[in-house]
């Protein structure tokens, strides 16, 4: 690849009206606001209304992403969607928000890579563009986790929240823009977060949706150990692959897990909680639509400036683990 280099040109965000408090879960589930906010550090969750669904908020997130780079949606020549909540298994919802935006000549997919996500469509946008095979690409990440939360498992139901997130990349000039990116994956791990039933390996039928086989499993004690490895690991490497330290990162947005997890990792690449960007209090784990929102709101509040070298890093169900290095 030449010296090309891509950057994000706007973002945008979008979630449910809907809240979701730790005193509401107190009343459903044995759990109380205590264990909930100093476990994982969250006051609330978005979620969706009943016949409110995954497009809806990431078209919202995408219109604005669209409109603050200065572009029609017939510019975007690739869409992308991170989500494990799709509309619907065909067409992709990719396809479903293309057709909504008029993005009329867009390539569009989904991507499957969980809480990740975001970070492997950044990834794979900055290699069509950087390749001259893409020109703006439009990359979202959005998730109704609320449909696959068991709302009787007090283990999952208290983390996860709805949302979308948005971001138009595009070539950039001078010392702008994506510096490294890495993505990888451990199959091996499937059990730690997954949702058995609904696919073609156990096919929705009256015993799996009576045994909730579609609701998310997770092992959390376990993730959290990958959790914490994996970040750490993949944030070293894209430092090293960009020639740069934890010193020059003037920002860390990491996937919003838990923020015993956020912490942990800081910690381990020594970068103080000035420079670490939180909003786990508000959202809970939206899945990939966490890097997105939270990039957004950093926009929005001022909190990112032209220049800053902005850390970014994730991990999720598959398990799948991601970092990205840029310049704003
Ligand atoms: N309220 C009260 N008690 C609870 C709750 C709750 N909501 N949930 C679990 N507990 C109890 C457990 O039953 C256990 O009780 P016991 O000691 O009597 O057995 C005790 O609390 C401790 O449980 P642990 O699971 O060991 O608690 P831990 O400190 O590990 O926190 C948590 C649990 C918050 C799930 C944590 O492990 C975590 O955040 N893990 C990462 C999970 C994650 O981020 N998953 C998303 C992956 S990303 C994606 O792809 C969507």
């Amino acid at each position: 690849m030449g010296n090309l280099r891509a950057g994000i040109l706007g973002t945008g965000h979008s979630y449910p009206k809907g809240i979701l408090t730790n005193a509401d879960l107190e009343k459903t589930v044995e759990t109380s606001d205590e264990w909930i906010t100093t476990r994982t550090g969250i006051k609330q969750r978005r979620k969706a209304a009943p016949g409110e669904y995954t497009s809806l908020f990431a078209v919202n997130a995408a219109r604005q992403a669209i409109e603050r780079a200065r572009l029609d949606p017939s510019d975007i020549d690739l869409l992308l969607c991170a989500t494990v909540t799709p509309d619907q298994i065909l067409p992709s919802t990719g396809c479903i928000i293309q057709a909504e935006l008029g993005a009329n000549n867009a390539a569009a997919m989904d991507v499957v890579a969980a809480c990740s996500g975001f970070l492997y469509g950044l990834a794979l946008a900055n290699s069509m563009i950087r390749t001259g095979q893409s020109r703006y690409a439009l990359l979202i990440g959005a998730e109704i986790l609320s449909q696959y939360v068991d709302y009787t498992d007090r283990q999952t139901c208290v983390l996860f929240g709805d949302g979308a997130g948005a971001a138009v990349l595009g070539p950039v000039e001078g010392n702008r823009g994506i510096l490294a990116t890495r993505i990888k994956s451990d199959g091996r791990y499937e059990e730690q977060l997954f949702s058995p039933g609904g696919g073609t390996r156990r096919p929705p039928t009256a015993e799996t949706l009576a045994a909730g086989d579609h609701f998310f499993k997770m092992k959390g004690n376990e993730l959290f150990k990958v959790a914490v490895r994996s970040m750490t690991d993949i944030s070293r490497e894209v430092l090293e692959e960009a020639g740069k330290s934890a010193e020059d990162i003037k920002l860390f947005i990491p996937h919003q897990a838990n923020q015993r997890i956020t912490d942990a990792v800081a910690s381990k690449l020594d970068v103080d909680d000035q420079r670490v960007y939180s909003n786990i209090a508000m959202h809970g784990n939206t899945s990939s639509a966490s890097i997105p929102i939270a990039l957004d709101e950093c926009v929005e509040s001022g909190r990112i400036k032209e220049g800053d070298l902005i850390l970014l890093a994730s991990f999720g169900g598959g398990v799948t683990w991601g970092g990205v290095l840029l310049t704003w």
